[in-house]
């Protein structure tokens, strides 16, 4: 009986292949860019490794990242990513595509030349993995005819449209340990301690790893706070016997009273972002001065971006990875894959650009169930 030969087999292999597209109305072999822009963020190279693999395993694609996120783009500088590029990338932090905060729409001709380098690259479509910043440019690209869809990244989890973006739960769970081990030292030596967490326009963060590390005071940008009120919730828990404290702030908490949170002095970057910082000193030189109890600050900065994602990260970001590539091939484009309840699900990009997403206030309410109620005086009858 003739053997089956490596000439037979093949055409075969490949024409159920083809029927397995035509099945589900989808093009192969496509020619695919990929980008990492804005903050860095743990389960980036989980994304582009699901991305990938599903890419080249199930739809011969070829990969081209872009390097640096829109600066990569706009400067021509790629890199080839296939199957050995995105070995072993699962559990590491960062990206291996690198990442910045260029934004080509603030250059003159910066996104015609973004759409020249594109075309000169032979890219079909593009997934671009960022926050509301890079979504912005995608939405600007996707009005200049390129096909692209988003996958919502940040640590401060605050991008509209999704219940959450990958990294954020990494970020709370480090930030959560942070709390729990200062926490020691405050009862140890008696002091009010005060965590500084990221949070530029939403608390997320402050929030959860609040309530995850059982602190007295969290303090959020979407709710500026009176400092007598801060000092008075402390005096009234160290009335009541406790001998420590513990108060998370988001970086862009602000004061009722002056309603800007501190910022350094290093100008503003290309989507007009300040560099945000010191809320937490200046609270604690406040909480001490009104309250006498020793306080100190600890600012967790960007170690609550490094890091290896965690588990719950690693599936959200494959499963992300894996709906990018999938909307890719069905053709429909300015879209970003989002998370509504335990659905991955797509939404217009400029439904995710329009503004920040402000904490639960349900989640406010638990907080404050959690602490002392500030007595308030009697209303006037
Ligand atoms: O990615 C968002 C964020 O984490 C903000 O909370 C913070 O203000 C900002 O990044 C800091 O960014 P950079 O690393 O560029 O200073």
């Amino acid at each position: 009986m003739a053997q089956p030969t490596r000439d037979r087999v093949l055409p075969n292999a490949e024409m159920s292949r083809w029927l397995y597209y035509l099945c589900r109305g989808v093009l192969p072999n496509m020619r695919i860019g990929i980008l990492t822009g804005g903050g860095d963020c743990p389960g980036l190279n989980a994304v582009i490794r699901a991305v990938v693999r599903k890419g080249i395993m199930h739809y011969d694609d070829q990969f081209v990242g872009f390097m640096e996120g829109w600066r990569g783009v706009y400067e021509n500088k790629t890199m080839d990513v296939d199957m050995d590029a995105i070995s072993g990338i699962l559990p590491r932090g960062g990206t291996i595509l690198r990442t910045s905060r260029t934004n080509p729409a603030k250059r003159e001709g910066g996104l015609q030349r973004c759409m020249e380098v594109l075309r000169a690259n032979r890219v079909e479509a593009l997934i671009a993995i960022g926050g509301d910043d890079t979504m912005s440019v995608a939405q600007r690209m996707y009005e200049l005819g390129l096909k692209v869809v988003g996958v919502p990244k940040t640590i401060d989890n605050d991008l509209m449209g999704t219940d959450f973006c990958f990294g954020f739960d990494t970020a709370v769970n480090t930030a959560t340990e942070a709390i729990d081990r200062v926490h020691t030292t405050a009862e140890a030596h008696q002091r009010v301690i005060v965590v500084e967490v990221m949070g530029r326009d939403s608390g997320w963060i402050a929030m959860y790893s609040g309530i995850a590390g059982g602190a007295d005071v969290i303090l959020i940008p979407e709710r500026p706070f009176d400092i007598e009120e801060v000092a008075e919730r402390i005096r009234m828990r160290h009335a009541r016997g406790r001998y420590f404290s513990i108060i998370v702030v988001a970086e862009g908490a602000k004061f009722t009273k002056d309603g800007n949170a501190p910022v350094g002095d290093v100008g503003k970057d290309e989507f007009g972002h300040v560099r945000l910082g010191g809320i937490g000193q200046i609270l604690a030189n406040e909480i001490e001065h009104r309250t006498g109890l020793e306080t100190r600050n600890v600012v967790l900065g960007h170690i609550q971006r490094g890091g290896t994602p965690s588990a719950f990260d690693r599936v959200l970001a494959s499963r992300y990875g894996i709906g990018a590539i999938d909307q890719v091939h069905k053709g429909e484009f300015g879209v970003m894959v989002a998370l509504r309840g335990t659905d991955i699900v797509t939404i217009p990009l400029v439904d995710a650009i329009h503004k920040t997403r402000p904490v639960d206030p349900e989640l406010v309410e638990v907080a404050m169930g959690l602490i002392d109620p500030i007595p308030t005086a009697p209303v006037n009858k």
